[in-house]
């Protein structure tokens, strides 16, 4: 299935000469949606996994359905401060600044194989601070799903240096 269709783009949003990929458009069609969590399940098919860490907040909507479709418990990479328990946390940049997330210091076990979901890499900031995040915590981090590529940006080619499984469905290149 060709997902590019259902995803809308909103020129100069949030600010000007900023195409944002608006994913929720596709999370609104049944049958996109559907079709989205089953590639993106796909290279996972007969592979341990213990773990889905999805990234707050859109990260949570498919990291969700990914985990209930692999029958593995769900760990939430929340953004600073909304974590009830104890946290560890790692620093990203953001075009101007940094920000953190967090996960609970007993959200995995050690030796856990966990996949990182998020609806999109661009720089691979966020992404890259969750794989530390869930490294630092005891877990394997066995690979990265994304609904939505920005390669121009080079992210994901920065996780699969690592030597690690990136599974992409779509990308917006030069456009
Ligand atoms: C967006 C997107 C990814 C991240 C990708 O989230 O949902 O999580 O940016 O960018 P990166 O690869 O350059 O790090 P955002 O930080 O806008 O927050 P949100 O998902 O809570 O809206
Ligand atoms: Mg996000």
């Amino acid at each position: 299935m060709d997902f590019k269709p259902y995803i809308r783009t909103i020129p100069d949003h949030p600010k000007k000469g900023i195409q944002f990929r608006d994913v929720t458009t596709l999370f609104g069609h049944p049958r996109a949606f559907r079709a989205a969590v089953d590639a993106l399940v796909q290279p996972y098919a007969g592979v341990q996994v213990d773990k889905i860490a999805g990234i707050e907040a859109r990260g949570f909507i498919l990291g969700g359905a990914v985990a209930h479709q692999l029958s593995t418990g769900f760990v939430p990479v929340r953004k600073k401060g909304k974590l009830p328990w104890k946290v560890l946390a790692e620093e990203y940049d953001l075009e101007y600044g940094t920000d953190k997330i967090e996960i609970h210091v007993d959200a995995v076990k050690a030796g856990d194989h966990v996949v990182v979901v998020d609806d999109l890499i661009a720089t691979g900031g966020t992404a890259f601070a969750a794989i530390k995040l869930l490294e630092r915590a005891g877990a394997k981090v066995i690979g990265c799903c994304f609904l939505v590529d920005l390669p121009d940006l080079g992210g994901a080619d920065k996780i699969r240096a690592l030597g690690m499984e990136v599974t992409t469905l779509v990308a917006f290149e030069g456009d």
